[in-house]
């Protein structure tokens, strides 16, 4: 079954109500397909006839949600053998604590996404990491908050 038929088979679940059913019909698709997709949210728009800024505005509104598409800062992350034994793993951990943020995942602000990749051809520079495609080597926590908080100000 196609992510469409799997979204329309949960539609169908549901009666067309425009918004009462809403957040449990999110809810199903996210359940599963893992997140919510830009198709999804089309989908259940037109279904229900709401605009989709408007699914936007309130899926964003609660924390369970998870969207896909690349975050404003969409950083990369080497978790490959020589950055790994490098301390990748911190980096990884600091992005986690300190952005709630993990593999795969966009920020509910969209100021950044994550993707974990397993070698990024510098690993004599490693850990290394980029952002949207600028590339920073020798990462450790802190140099991953000073690159972080330098974004964030500009
Ligand atoms: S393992 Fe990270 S750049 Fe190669």
């Amino acid at each position: 079954m196609s992510n469409t038929e799997k979204i329309e088979e949960i539609l169908g679940r549901y009666s067309y109500s425009g918004a009462d059913n809403l957040i449990s019909i999110l809810q199903d698709i996210q359940n599963e397909l893992g997140k919510l997709t830009e198709e999804a949210i089309v989908i259940v728009g037109h279904n229900l006839q709401i605009p989709t800024s408007k699914i936007y505005g309130l899926a964003t509104f609660y924390n369970q949600f998870k969207f896909e598409g690349k975050g404003k800062n969409h950083i990369c992350l080497c978790n490959g053998t020589s950055c790994w034994l490098k301390g990748a793993k911190r980096n990884l951990v600091y992005l986690k604590e300190n952005l709630k943020l993990e593999n795969g995942q966009t920020l509910r602000n969209g100021e950044f996404s994550l993707e974990v990749v397993t070698c990024m051809g510098a690993c004599e520079h490693g850990p290394v990491i980029s952002i949207n495609n600028e590339y920073f080597s020798d990462v450790n926590p802190e140099k991953l908050k000073k690159i972080l908080d330098d974004l964030t100000q500009e």
